[in-house]
């Protein structure tokens, strides 16, 4: 298969042991640079992808097959990812858990909601997703024009959950520190990450264009993305919860709200009974091709920590990407 078929944006097809050799030649032929925490990213449909990754990405473009009640939940790394899976994981499931018995208790969000492009297609290029329990729940970073045809045709749902720069920034900085500590890999200072990221060569990124792709779409199609922020899941949590049991169309029935419902799922999913949970504190993510610690998604968990880590020149780069790239089109944060 032509290198140039496979790095397009189309759907990617062939035969198996044929495209090994082309995807091996196209990851070869891809500008990289070294990586954070593995030694490479390369830059593929104008993203940087980790690039141990990218065979995965190629094969959920390739194989998955969605279905129409799938639910995906897309981000940014460092958004609230976990905080989003373990929201929409309660709301989809309550009939089938409570809240005393609920998987949460004994596993970490990102193994009860596994991704597509590290976990589903990492263990095995063509994963059996077909035996999965329904409504089908996935996650993902991969941006909006990369995923597969099949997802945005299909009536499957996308949540997007989108947090402020700044304190995003910041919050993948300390991810990535620590890391390279577990690894015992040397340490990554906050003006490395600061620049790295306002280069827009995090894995994902630019964090711009990923967050953009997602924006634009919930804007034509709001019936098919569900845009939702950090810092409006914080002011508001049950206003959120409804909007999203709405949008997956399980609204919460008039008993459930007097029952406290909504209430019950927040504080289940709330940072500070996730992060208590023994699985939290010691275990790691399942199916991983890297060691992931489940505490390292758990940490402060804050609307504004940046101001205690940014310089101001640093708050008035990242502004200035924000200006630029994203409030002509709407796209707005609240950073305290
Ligand atoms: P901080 O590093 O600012 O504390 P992701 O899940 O996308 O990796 O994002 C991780 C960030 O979300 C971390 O932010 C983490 O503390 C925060 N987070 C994790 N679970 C949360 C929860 N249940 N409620 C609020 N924030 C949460």
């Amino acid at each position: 298969m032509a290198l140039q078929q496979l790095s397009s944006q189309s759907a990617i097809v062939g035969t198996e042991e044929h495209d090994q050799e082309a995807i091996d030649e196209l990851i070869a032929s891809l500008p990289q640079w070294k990586g954070v925490f593995r030694p490479f990213q390369s830059l593929y449909q104008n993203f940087w992808c980790p690039t141990y990754a990218l065979p995965n990405v190629i094969a959920f473009q390739r194989h998955f097959q969605a279905k129409h009640k799938d639910i995906v939940l897309a981000s940014q790394p460092k958004s609230g990812t976990t905080w989003l899976m373990a929201l929409v994981f309660s709301v989809v499931n309550r009939s089938r858990f409570s809240i005393s018995n609920t998987p949460l208790l004994t596993s970490n969000p990102h193994d009860l909601v596994p991704s597509f492009e590290f976990q589903q297609f990492g263990r095995n290029p063509r994963p059996d997703l077909d035996g999965m329990a329904e409504l089908r729940l996935f996650a993902t970073h991969i941006p909006y024009p990369s995923l597969p045809e099949c997802v945005k045709q299909s009536d499957c749902r996308i949540i997007y959950i989108c947090r402020n720069p700044l304190d995003a920034v910041v919050s993948s900085w300390h991810f990535y520190l620590e890391t390279a500590r577990s690894k015992e890999q040397p340490e990554w200072s906050l003006e490395e990450h600061f620049e790295i990221y306002c280069q827009g060569k995090i894995s994902f990124g630019p964090f711009w264009n990923q967050m953009m792709g997602y924006w634009k779409e919930s804007l034509e199609r709001p019936y098919k993305v569900l845009f939702l922020k950090y810092e409006d899941l914080k002011e508001d949590i049950v206003g959120q919860l409804k909007k999203v049991a709405e949008f997956v169309g399980l609204p919460f029935t008039e008993e459930e709200e007097e029952g406290r419902m909504i209430e019950e799922i927040a504080k289940m999913c709330s940072l500070k009974t996730l992060k208590d949970l023994e699985v939290n504190k010691s275990g790691k993510l399942q199916g991983m091709n890297i060691k992931v610690e489940n505490r390292s998604f758990f940490r402060k968990g804050e609307v504004g920590d940046w101001v205690n880590h940014l310089t101001p020149s640093m708050v008035n780069r990242l502004n200035s990407i924000i200006q630029e790239k994203m409030s002509p089109f709407g796209l707005e944060f609240k950073t305290c």
